[in-house]
């Protein structure tokens, strides 16, 4: 099969199966104007507790520690109860499970079909999922794979991790795996479990099976577009204006090439993780090698975008979303559970394809009875 390389904008999506079969990654075919992206807009949200069980409410939501912000600098032991980290299964496949589960609860209790209760969702995935594809432009080291399934005139997009992703988490260090413990020991030292509470509790073990998530809609895209609903997980809300903030962790700059690394790599995906879901600041922790937070300052996510400008354009990222979820549409026009398409991508592919799983492969079979069962007429 040819290559078809094709800008954002000007693929013109069609109902018949004579559509492209790829979209080109190169960033320069996706150069232009910003899409139309209309602004996320949040229709719910939800908690996840310690046994992952869902509730339709912000009860795992946590309140921004603004002191460490005042401060000229802190230290942050980011080991700090590492033996205790009361840890998820790394290797545990994330599904759209939790997400589903929502979903089902909230036509449940607003007594909605599926259509009204996903606002003619077109697309549902989870946030991670659009900021993957999105990135890809700039990507050279990280692939991706995602299951996708249409049913109900929705396509559902999962993520399920290569097999390269695979062998590097079984091969990964004890340094490696410290440094994972530091970035949710952060969340702890910046993070209060009421507005009201004085300080947060940094003795308690971490986990990071609870988690808050924001569902939210949008549309990309021109004329009707593609109507898009996600979720993802949101670190924390800042009391002064209740606006949700991401939380982060940043080696410390010691020079310029360590700054640009940073903007050039680093700050896209921050910036693609935040912008999808108008979360319009992040609160950096800067760390040394010991893993100590020496500072914590915020970072407007606009301002990010703005000082990227030599590396990277987010109007590309958009451009190239928009034409991979034309591409899906395009190839998936039939609604049949059964019926899984991988969307993939790997370092040095010059172009994202979709192509039919194999029928045996039930691995990728993401959709669980219980949803589609509660959905068919
Ligand atoms: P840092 O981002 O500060 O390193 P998030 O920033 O998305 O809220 O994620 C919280 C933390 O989860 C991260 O903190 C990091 O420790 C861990 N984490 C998230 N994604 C990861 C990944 N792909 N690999 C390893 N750790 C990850
Ligand atoms: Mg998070
Ligand atoms: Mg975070």
């Amino acid at each position: 099969i040819a290559a078809e390389p094709h800008g954002g904008t000007r693929h013109a999506a069609s109902k018949s199966n004579k559509g492209p079969r790829m979209c080109s990654v190169k960033a320069t075919d996706y150069d232009g104007p910003f899409p139309h992206f209309s602004a996320p807009t949040e229709i719910g949200r939800f908690s996840l507790d310690r046994n992952r069980k869902v509730t339709n409410d912000a009860s795992q939501l946590k309140y921004l520690y603004r002191a460490p912000l005042e401060e000229e600098s802190v230290a942050f032991d980011l080991s700090h109860g590492h033996k205790r980290f009361d840890e998820r299964d790394p290797f545990n496949q994330e599904t759209l499970d939790t997400f589903l589960e929502w979903i089902t609860s909230m036509a449940d209790s607003e007594r909605q079909d599926l259509k009204t209760v996903t606002h003619s969702a077109e697309f549902i995935s989870w946030r991670g999922a659009l900021t993957k594809i999105a990135s890809t432009p700039y990507e050279n080291r990280e692939g991706w794979r995602m299951a996708c399934i249409r049913y109900a005139d929705i396509i559902f997009i999962c993520e399920f991790r290569t097999n390269t992703k695979q062998q590097q988490l079984e091969s990964a260090s004890y340094r490696q795996k410290l440094m994972t413990y530091w970035g949710y020991k952060f969340e702890q030292y910046m993070t209060l479990e009421t507005a009201d509470q004085e300080k947060p509790e940094t003795d308690s073990a971490v986990n990071n099976f609870e988690q808050f998530c924001t569902v939210v809609r949008s549309r990309l895209g021109e004329g009707p577009g593609h109507r898009l609903l996600f979720a993802g997980e949101t670190d924390c809300i800042d009391p002064s204006d209740n606006a949700y903030v991401e939380l982060k962790t940043q080696r410390q700059f010691e020079n310029k090439s360590q700054k640009n690394n940073f903007y050039r790599f680093k700050a896209l995906k921050w910036w693609l993780q935040s912008f999808l879901v108008g979360i319009p600041r992040i609160v950096v922790g800067f760390r040394d090698d010991d893993g100590f937070v020496r500072q914590v300052r915020p970072m407007r996510v606009r301002e990010i975008a703005s000082n990227s400008k030599d590396h990277w354009a987010g109007a590309v990222c958009f451009n190239f979303l928009q034409s991979v979820l034309s591409l899906l549409k395009d190839r998936l026009t039939v609604n049949d559970m059964n019926a899984v398409y991988f969307l993939e991508w790997n370092p040095g592919w010059q172009n994202v394809g979709v192509k039919p799983a194999k029928k045996s492969d039930t691995r990728f079979h993401f959709l669980p009875d219980w949803f589609v069962e509660r959905f068919s007429e």
